[in-house]
């Protein structure tokens, strides 16, 4: 694929200049690896999350949630094999002080404590085979070289299923997770994915089978996310089985792994969703996020600053629209064309504007839709219907 790094340059400036991710201990030069997501970009991570758990939790009913300890006792990572196989990668932590002091590690991925729950889960919930537990979370690794912005940092956050079953349904469940993947890549909005069987060579310690979901980054084709299938490395290692009340036998289940890096679906959310056209006969740029995952899903303008009765009415319809909608911005900064930029560039799907047909002939308000700048009157007293049809659909 021909690289294209202008657009990485283009994402990295939209995301300083609007408040999506700055470099982290920016007034100290930095620090490689690290990022501060500010305030649309931590609600997109939000919001992307969101859809990740109703996909892969909440829509089911065979996957329990999970929030565990960043950091565990040593000898989780030591018996789960990444202390021998990733050594340098892992980052190591003093625990308590003076000579009680302990090493321990930062987790490289948020799966083994889940592993180390497998028991409790069972002890709570008596699930039967198959079922999951999920968790989102933050894992570290020392990157020796991090790079290309968001996409390889040395604290991520993932998004990670265990499911666990019998051995001989892998083949069935791991087509299962691989569909469900793709449909949450529909649903942010990440159109070309890419997939690649991983060889035996390549794979981690732990898999017998890996499918990475590629992604086509403006440095060249690459991971976004990753689907094993782990045996039952895991769960032996750590000592763990079940028990099958129907069979009355014991045995170690086997687990399929989806596991999605937070950072790397939202730059590819990013990238899919940047656009450059001209409007008005001025270039334009824009991000078309599908509104469910959009920072902002309205924002409210009185035409002019300076007439009192237009601010007061666009204020109104800002408290209607701030009670049902919640994520909704107030504007009347500048003039109108500027304020449709900003929302543009945030990827704001609507904007909502009160003008003097609104309070003198009560004609309702404008909504502009953000791809196309086509705005249409709508009457105040159907504003919340048109744009929860517009938004989630209903
Ligand atoms: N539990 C399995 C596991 O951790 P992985 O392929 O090492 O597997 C899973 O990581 C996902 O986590 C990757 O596909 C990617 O989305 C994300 N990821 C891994 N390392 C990353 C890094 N250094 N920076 C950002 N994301 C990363």
């Amino acid at each position: 694929m021909e690289k294209d790094n202008n657009k990485l340059e283009k994402i990295v400036s939209l995301c300083k200049r609007r408040g999506f991710v700055y470099p982290s201990s920016e007034i100290y030069g930095g620090f490689s690896g690290f990022w501060h997501y500010g305030h649309y970009g931590a609600i997109l991570k939000e919001n992307i999350k969101f859809v990740w758990k109703q996909k892969f939790i909440f829509e089911r009913s065979d996957v329990f949630m999970t929030d565990t300890s960043i950091i565990s006792n040593p000898k989780v990572l030591e018996s789960s094999g990444h202390v021998e196989n990733f050594g340098n990668e892992i980052f190591k932590t003093m625990i308590g002080t003076g000579e009680e002091a302990i090493t321990s590690y930062l987790r490289p991925e948020t799966a083994q404590s889940i592993f180390i729950d497998f028991k409790n889960t069972i002890d709570t919930h008596h699930p039967t085979l198959p079922f999951g537990i999920a968790q989102i979370g933050k894992a570290f690794r020392n990157e020796i070289s991090p790079r290309d912005f968001i996409f390889r940092d040395r604290e991520l956050e993932q998004m990670e299923v265990e499911y666990f079953i019998r051995e001989n349904d892998w083949e069935k469940y791991f087509e299962e997770w691989r569909e469900n993947m793709k449909n949450f890549a529909k649903e942010v909005g990440i159109n070309d994915i890419f997939e690649l069987e991983v060889p035996t060579d390549d794979r981690a310690h732990y898999s017998k089978r890996t499918i990475d979901f590629l992604f086509d980054w403006p440095f060249g084709r690459g991971e976004l996310w990753g689907l094993a299938y782990r045996t039952d490395f895991d769960l032996k290692n750590h000592g763990l089985d079940y028990f099958d009340e129907e069979s009355g036998t014991r045995f170690i289940p086997h687990v399929i792994e989806p596991s999605l890096g937070v950072e790397r679906t939202m730059l590819a959310v990013l990238l899919s969703a940047y656009t450059e056209d001209e409007m008005d006969g001025e270039k334009r740029v824009f991000l078309k996020l599908s509104p469910n995952i959009a920072p902002i899903k309205i924002a409210v303008f009185p035409l002019l600053k300076n007439k009192p009765e237009l601010v007061k009415k666009a204020r109104e319809i800002f408290s209607l629209l701030k009670k049902e909608f919640k994520s909704v911005e107030f504007d009347d900064n500048g003039n109108i064309g500027k304020r449709y930029r900003r929302q543009d560039e945030i990827g704001t799907p609507f904007c909502v504007t009160v003008d003097f047909d609104t309070i003198e002939k009560g004609e309702g308000v404008t909504v502009r839709d953000r791809d196309t700048g086509e705005q249409e009157r709508v009457l105040e007293s159907g504003l919340v219907a048109y744009l929860q049809n517009k938004i989630f659909g209903i």
